[in-house]
């Protein structure tokens, strides 16, 4: 039983491994009590809340509450922050009810004076070891109320000297990992861009200590691709405050009378079993809960994509030669990126002219994708649908379409404006262009990029004050146009791109296929990239390219095997220019693209192991589990000292079962036991060597 009650006041919630417990104080307020591995018995908690009232502190900042409220004296980051038409700005509730039904639990708190009602929903994913939460509010009177905060989820985790993990970056530099300590004070990751961003990652990882196979992880993610924010408070009570949600700047939600704001779900987790652990449970639930269901079960295929080769410069002979050298290595998808549309010959022009280029494709699309059907791949493209450029003739048709202040130019990101996504006929446009593609061509692949923040949404009401909930409609309408196309065209896989991994979120993915984490290819760049994506989201829906070396973004040297392992790594692409390959490089290519079609679903689908880390390790390895098939990755960055040997402990074997290894032409068997506990001995030679190890159950 994944929810147990007693007294109406104490709420148990449990999942195979772990329980969540919240009560109902004598004053009505819904205080959290436990967070953490499972507890069998709900009377176990029958006792008060302890509280250590005096005159100097208000009682009510040291308890862990499930939703504060700003005011009442609470002087920590609050859940909401609400303003009545008086001027009133607390909301001072009792729980009114609940209810319980099957793994869902619904709390209500409602004001004592003024008519807004709060109700904080929880669900359990008893298998998954997750639990849902989101609340929504509702104003049951007759005038406005104003939301000026409203997140997702509160969690208090007691204790003193966390440290809080995000991934930060920038364009190219996505997913930093930096796990802080919150001694005293707040820490804050939020994005106020329109978009979840490069700069931090909507999601909390909390730990005193916690390594990869050991130790406790409180953790949760948003499922939301707008601005978001989260904050971890160490409060001066000796707990961490966690908040998670809808970023509260320059947000404010009108709440006209009989209408309701519900927030994007937060999921969260527990492990007592450090990072690994957490890795494969939200790995396990984004694949059998969140994913678009048409290619949830399917391995994702090979793509080649020619922006690497062609640049904006693509014309159907190029794209035709291209295309057979694609087939020739294995590729499954050949992907035509940006410049196939409008007058498109730079990133100055055209965006919003979603037709085809009479210039560069005189018979439309059609020769060119019956030549790659012939090839027997798919056919795919890119489209920035959110933004327009100046030089376009979308722009001088609607230059009141995009998001600007009445007497300001408008500031150009990338050379481009961001459509204002809340006029309806905007939405309706960008339905209109994508479906007309995708009816007129057979398209069986679309990669939706997104190359500039949102910015002066201001303008958007002439009410003076109002206007802010601009960026939650915006985000609200981008999943509308999604949702749209993607019920009109079900087929069609779609890969999300902002300038790299701008908008890789759990909102982006009930929506996206499968994401590309970066612009930056540089295979070493890419490994760490990797690494931290992993922690969050899994393989599958990591898009990675085998491009050419030196790379452009560092110059740096590495040979074609080491960039192909690393790609191997996520779901493969090949991005490299065919017309300069070598004969050598393509046939190397071609020998593990046929590998990586062998050995996909046990990457795609299987359980992840972070082996040796990048960034503390002497070499970095990773390890895929599925069905006792085990595929592991071992890369050498920087060979010293000639030493060639090294040794490497795998995971997830059964001890007395025997299994066989292969490691290019070498062949041997022992048993689980002998390669979890004392491993397998990997020759690694040099800088940048790369192996390929296959461990399969006999
Ligand atoms: C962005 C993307 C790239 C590429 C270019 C095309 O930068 O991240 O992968 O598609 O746009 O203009």
């Amino acid at each position: 039983m994944s929810i147990q009650i007693y007294n109406n006041k104490t709420f148990l919630l449990s999942t195979e491994q772990t329980s969540y417990v919240v009560q109902i104080d004598d004053s009505g307020i819904l205080s959290h009590l436990y967070w953490g591995r499972k507890l069998p018995d709900i009377e176990d908690f029958t006792g008060r809340i302890p509280t250590r009232d005096n005159s100097y502190h208000a009682s009510i900042d040291k308890t862990m509450e499930e939703c504060s409220s700003f005011g009442m004296m609470r002087y920590k980051e609050t859940s909401m922050k609400v303003r009545y038409a008086d001027g009133t700005g607390d909301f001072r509730y009792r729980v009114t009810g609940y209810q319980a039904e099957k793994d869902c639990l619904r709390i209500t708190l409602e004001d004592a004076f003024y008519p807004l009602k709060v109700t904080l929903y929880y669900e359990v994913f008893e298998q998954e070891n997750i639990i849902k939460r989101y609340q929504k509010a509702e104003n049951q009177g007759d005038t406005d109320i104003l939301l000026e905060r409203f997140y997702s989820a509160e969690y208090g985790i007691p204790g003193t000297s966390y440290e809080v993990i995000n991934f930060n970056g920038t364009w190219g530099a996505e997913f930093r990992k930096y796990s802080d300590k919150v001694n005293a004070g707040k820490k804050v990751f939020e994005s106020l861009r329109g978009s979840t961003a490069h700069v931090a990652n909507p999601c909390f990882i909390v730990h005193n200590g916690a390594r990869e196979y050991e130790g406790e992880v409180y953790y949760g993610v948003l499922e939301y691709s707008g601005n978001f924010k989260i904050v971890a408070e160490a409060t001066p009570y000796e707990y961490l405050n966690v908040l998670i949600g809808v970023s509260d700047t320059d947000f404010t939600w009108i709440l006209k009378p009989g209408e309701s704001f519900a927030t994007p779900a937060a999921y969260c987790g527990y492990s007592h079993q450090g990072f690994s652990d957490m890795s494969h449970t939200l790995h396990r639930f984004c694949l059998k809960e969140l994913v678009p269901e048409a290619f949830a079960d399917k391995s994702l295929k090979v793509l080649y994509n020619s922006w690497y080769a062609t640049l904006f410069d693509v014309e159907f002979e190029d794209q035709v030669k291209l295309a057979k050298r694609a087939a020739g290595l294995g590729a499954e998808l050949f992907v035509i990126d940006d410049g196939w549309f409008g007058e498109r010959n730079s990133d100055t022009s055209s965006l919003g002219d979603w037709q085809v280029s009479k210039k560069k494709f005189p018979e439309g699309l059609t020769p060119l994708i019956d030549e790659v059907n012939r090839l027997n791949m798919g056919f795919g493209l890119w489209l920035e649908p959110e933004m327009v450029n100046e030089d376009s003739n979308l722009y001088r048709e609607h230059p009141d379409w995009v998001y600007r202040f009445p007497n300001r130019p408008v500031l150009k990101g990338r050379n481009q404006y961001a459509l204002n996504l809340t006029k309806e006929e905007v939405v309706q446009f960008m339905i209109a262009s994508i479906d007309n593609l995708l009816t007129e061509y057979k398209i069986d692949y679309i990669k939706w990029d997104m190359n500039r923040p949102v910015a002066e949404t201001g303008g958007t009401s002439e009410v003076f004050g109002e206007g802010k909930e601009v960026w939650v409609k915006h985000t609200r309408n981008l999943y509308r146009v999604i949702e749209e196309c993607r019920k009109r065209h079900p087929d069609v896989e779609v890969e999300a791109c902002a300038s790299g991994g701008g908008r890789v979120d759990y909102g982006a993915m009930r929506f996206f296929d499968e994401y590309w984490p970066s612009d930056n290819v540089d295979p070493l760049d890419r490994l760490e990239i990797q690494e931290s994506y992993s922690y969050i989201y899994p393989a599958k829906y990591m898009r990675a390219w085998v491009t050419d070396s030196p790379d452009g973004f560092t110059k740096r040297k590495v040979p074609i095997t080491f960039a192909l392992h690393t790609a191997m790594c996520g779901a493969l692409g090949i991005g490299n220019n065919l017309n300069t390959l070598s004969l050598a490089e393509a046939e190397e290519i071609k020998k593990q693209v046929a590998i990586y079609k062998r050995i996909r679903d046990i990457i795609q689908f299987g359980r992840l192991y972070r082996l040796k880390s990048l960034t503390k390790d002497e070499f970095h390895a990773v390890q895929y589990q599925k069905d006792g098939h085990n595929i592991i990755f071992a890369f050498l960055i920087n060979g010293r000292y000639g030493k060639e040997q090294y040794h490497l402990k795998v995971k997830d074997l059964i001890p007395d079962c025997r299994y066989r290894v292969r490691i290019n032409e070498l062949e041997y068997s022992k048993s689980g036991a002998y390669f979890m506990y004392y491993g397998i001995d990997v020759t690694l030679k040099g800088d940048y060597d790369s192996q390929l190890i296959e461990l399969d159950r006999i």
